[in-house]
């Protein structure tokens, strides 16, 4: 696996390091993140990036918050500061749902020992949040590991298999969501062909995946995003398989702009589309995808290429960094608990009735 992508380095006293994913993959630097601030610059400038990722580093974000706490400050008092940064780390991306999940998690662990004796004391609260932050980085290696025993199955000898965006070690803490699935075909011993979008206008396909398939020895081609279909065409692609940013409750998806082209384009050449995600990219509390924010990003991101400005003076820049994947195009969603074939509001219930949720 390549280098963490998300890691807390010491104790409740310690710093979050975050792969500075902007340089890859010319450089791999490793930036020191104490404070919220800094985290919330570090998640709205792609720095770290990818939903679960994002989700363990804000977990995190909150031990750094709890590290300013005046030690003059009442337990409530210190309870209303962490969910007010919390709030802020909330605002730095709105799309990938993993963000909030994790906030929501480590306020709601807080909140019980707050309720249950407001007079504790104020270690015991950075305790507690460290505590939770943890268990969240923890189950999300774990998940990823899930994933990919989950889905190996769907990628077969000599297929040619195409992926968009990064959902990789890179984005999450463990191993990845997507290429979790080809990293563990590959164990298998499957000879395969991974094809990589470039994913404009960040290139995370180019960059960050490519470099990821690359060290684990698989076997990788980049294209730009206007070839896909043409690759079906040909019979070059037996499968999508991308990650998500947000699930609602019929199976209809927010992932990177560009994926739910990909879809249609599957649909119409008869190919398989799989989406590998944890549970916590699911947003039961949405009923379709019409719900899901949907970022926009500088105009910038879109005019230059590098350094050079590649539109003329003036002309208007389009720049949403989601879009939504219907849950009809969707052949089946890979979890860490099983596989959702043909996900709907039913299905999707369920799956998650079924394994305890
Ligand atoms: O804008 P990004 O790079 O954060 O977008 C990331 C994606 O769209 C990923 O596919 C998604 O977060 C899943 S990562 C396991």
């Amino acid at each position: 696996m390549v280098a963490a992508a998300v890691r807390w380095i010491g104790g409740v006293d310690g710093f979050l390091e975050l792969i500075d994913q902007r340089r890859l993959p010319g450089r791999l630097i490793r930036l020191k993140c104490r404070d919220t601030k800094q985290l919330y610059e570090a998640i709205k400038t792609l720095t770290v990036r990818g939903a679960p990722a994002i989700g363990v580093a804000v977990a995190y974000g909150l031990v750094l918050a709890a590290q300013k706490f005046d030690v003059r400050c009442s337990v409530p008092d210190a309870f209303k500061r962490l969910k007010k940064d919390a709030d802020c780390l909330r605002l730095s991306r709105p799309t990938a749902v993993n963000l909030s999940w994790a906030l929501d998690r480590v306020i709601r662990a807080v909140g019980k020992v707050v309720a249950a004796n407001p007079k504790t004391n104020l270690q015991l609260l950075r305790k507690i949040i460290m505590k939770e932050a943890k268990a969240i980085y923890q189950e999300d290696v774990e998940m990823c590991r899930r994933i990919g025993r989950n889905g190996q199955k769907f990628i077969k000898n000599g297929d040619g298999i195409l992926t968009h965006c990064n959902a990789g070690a890179l984005a999450t803490a463990g191993r990845g969501t997507a290429l979790s699935v080809m990293f563990e075909a590959h164990k298998k011993g499957k000879k395969f062909k991974v094809y990589v979008d470039e994913t404009r206008p960040l290139l995370q396909g180019a960059r960050l995946t490519a470099w990821e398939l690359k060290q684990a020895k698989i076997d990788v081609v980049v294209i730009c995003d206007n070839m896909a279909g043409w690759l079906m065409k040909q019979d070059k692609i037996s499968a999508v398989i991308t990650g998500a940013d947000r699930i609602a409750a019929n199976g209809d998806a927010a992932n990177k702009i560009g994926t739910y082209s990909l879809s249609v384009l599957a649909r119409g050449h008869g190919i398989p589309f799989y989406l590998a995600a944890p549970s916590s990219t699911f947003d039961l509390s949405i009923k379709s995808g019409d719900q899901i924010p949907i970022e926009q990003r500088a105009a910038d991101e879109v005019r230059f290429l590098g350094k050079e400005r590649i539109t003329p003076d003036g002309v208007e820049i389009y720049n949403p960094a989601f879009d939504i994947t219907e849950a009809r195009d969707i052949t089946a969603i890979i979890t860490e608990r099983g596989v959702i074939e043909k996900p709907s509001l039913k299905k999707i219930a369920e799956h998650f009735k079924l394994t305890g949720n």
